[in-house]
């Protein structure tokens, strides 16, 4: 009789359950359509392409090619079109430059349905914090970005270039093209941890290395998860097989992170290195960080502190990865434009055996370029807000608090009226006088405003001397059988890598 009420009480529990899970999906449904509602309502005055009844516009979005698609829709639709990633979550899609100004101008958070992904892995760091919060993080960060602090670095960035540079010097000699991507991933990682985190000369060891793997595959699953609605929900990504590797690649990217901690900490409690410290005159990133708990009045938790290390050893070396790859990638297309950048450092360099820092400001037609490059393969494609207030655009159009944008960079840097001929790889564009008079929204590779990027002086003095020290080592030319495919992976990478053939440049090699 026991076991019989046991068995009746437990499928009453059953039954509980059962009614219980149906209620909160019943709610969670009721909640999403209510908010489908809204943020189509919001939309209404944006039309935008077709849309699939179930999935949006997220199969165009998955495909490969789907930057251009942008830009195609970009065309159709002037200013801006809605984007329905699935049926619950839609955004304004914006590639214009008073569009960009009217949002980015203000400093409204990221879009919760976008960098909530980011948590699991980089936590709430400067990249996704907000409020007076992310005001607090970002006045105590900048100083570790003061031009003093950055002086020193490029004669760091110019030794993780020349290992690199060794590297292909033999796989050069193979005469057959090879896959850039990984080795310059490799040299802006090992650059970064001996800048930013104080790693002495050893180059990259065995954790490192996980570590890079780790993030090529976290960038990976995160740009296939904000793209298919279905990956949104937590509890059923973590239970799917992409979910559980996304876990395991987050614990790789922690344990490094915690290591980076920990030395510095066991650093710390050595008098010596104490006293270095409070020679210098200025403090490097985890100096500040690990400072900030004694002596501004600030103090930052363990999480907050490892949530800033694992937004900067992420944001700092996967950017400018992208940067320098494509750059190489445009000058094996355009040899005139390499052949000019050459000619340029070779005269700034002159018969010195390494740059100063005084020769970054010199190399103008370098930085023309690079920057042309960015404009043609902006580093970060698209970058989402959710608005805390209604705007309004200059057309009359707006839309009410709460929408969700996102910025199409890589569209709005294609745009004809400020771009004629967009597609053409003309560095001239960045002259002096032809930037005087140019909207200042029409070009935004670092974002803009408040929330613009932190590092970007950092990043601009890295590519400059690492591309000048390849340009004068090697000639890149392309390889036509394996041509790079764009792609989005929060950074823009190739889906089959960056293949180029390097001819050594003997005569003139800097050592
Ligand atoms: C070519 C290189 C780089 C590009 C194109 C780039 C681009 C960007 C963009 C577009 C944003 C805005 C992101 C958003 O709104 O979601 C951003 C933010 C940020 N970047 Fe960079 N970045 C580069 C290099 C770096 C480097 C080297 C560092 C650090 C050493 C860095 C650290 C950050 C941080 C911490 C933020 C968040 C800032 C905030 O919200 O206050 N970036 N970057
Ligand atoms: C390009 O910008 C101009 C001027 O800001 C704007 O009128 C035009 O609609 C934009 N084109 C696209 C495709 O967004
Ligand atoms: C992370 O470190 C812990 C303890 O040090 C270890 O047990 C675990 O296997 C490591 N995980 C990965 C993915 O490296
Ligand atoms: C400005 O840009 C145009 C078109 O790219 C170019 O022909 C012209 O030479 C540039 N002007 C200067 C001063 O560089």
């Amino acid at each position: 009789m026991g076991l019989g009420f046991l068995s009746l009480s437990l499928s009453r529990l059953g039954l509980w359950a059962f009614v219980a899970i149906l209620l909160i999906s019943l709610f969670k449904l009721l909640h999403l359509l209510l908010r489908r509602q809204k943020l189509a309502r919001a939309l209404d005055s944006f039309p935008g392409p077709p849309t699939h009844w179930l999935f949006g516009h997220a199969h165009e979005i998955q495909q490969t090619g789907s930057l251009d698609k942008v830009v195609s829709w970009a065309h159709q639709f002037p200013h801006a079109h809605s984007l329905w990633l699935g049926q619950f979550i839609g955004f304004l899609n914006i590639y214009e430059p008073d569009y960009a100004k009217a949002v980015y101008s203000r400093g409204d958070p990221k879009a919760p349905d976008v960098y909530d992904f980011f948590l699991q892995w980089i936590g709430r760091g400067l990249l996704v914090l907000d409020g007076p919060k992310w005001f607090q993080h970002r006045k105590l960060l900048t100083p570790g970005f003061h031009y003093d602090v950055l002086k020193p670095y490029v004669a760091v960035f110019a030794d993780s270039t020349h290992a690199m540079l060794d590297k292909w010097e033999k796989k050069a000699r193979e005469d057959r093209s090879f896959d850039i991507f990984c080795d310059v991933g490799h040299m802006a990682l090992d650059s970064l941890m001996k800048c930013t985190f104080g790693k002495g000369h050893s180059g990259l060891d065995h954790r490192d290395n996980e570590y890079h793997q780790a993030v090529s595959k976290l960038t990976l699953l995160m740009q296939q998860r904000i793209d298919s609605f279905y990956y949104h929900n937590d509890f059923i990504y973590w239970l799917t097989p992409h979910g559980r590797q996304f876990l395991k690649a987050c614990q790789t990217a922690h344990n490094h992170t915690d290591e980076v901690i920990r030395k510095r900490k066991e650093a710390l409690q050595n008098e010596k290195e104490q006293e270095k410290i409070q020679q210098r005159r200025h403090l490097d990133f985890l100096d500040i960080l690990l400072g900030a708990r004694d002596e501004s009045g600030i103090t930052l938790s363990d999480s907050d502190l490892r949530a800033e290390v694992d937004t900067f050893m992420f944001e700092g070396h996967d950017t400018t990865t992208s940067g320098i790859s494509w750059f190489l990638y445009c000058m094996a297309l355009y040899p005139e434009h390499q052949e000019r950048c050459r000619d340029e450092v070779r005269e700034i360099l002159g018969d010195k055996d390494s740059f100063q820092w005084d020769d970054l400001g010199k190399m103008t037609y370098l930085t023309m370029c690079i920057k042309e490059t960015f404009r043609l393969y902006p580093p970060v494609p698209q970058v989402y807000r959710q608005l805390n207030k209604p705007v309004t655009f200059v057309d009359g159009r707006s839309l009410p608090e709460g929408s969700l944008i996102s910025l199409h960079i890589y569209a709005l840097h294609r745009n004809s009226s400020v771009w004629p001929d967009p597609e053409v790889f003309d560095p001239l564009r960045f002259s002096p006088e032809n930037v005087t008079g140019r909207h200042p929204y029409a070009f935004m590779p670092f974002s803009a405003g408040p929330r613009n990027c932190i590092g970007q002086q950092f990043a601009m003095n890295e590519m400059k001397v690492v591309t000048a020290l390849c340009l004068l080592r090697f000639e890149f030319s392309l390889d036509p059988s394996r041509l790079p495919i764009k792609m989005p992976q929060l950074v823009l990478r190739s889906k089959n890598g960056i293949h180029l053939h390097l001819k050594p440049l003997g005569s003139r090699s800097e050592k």
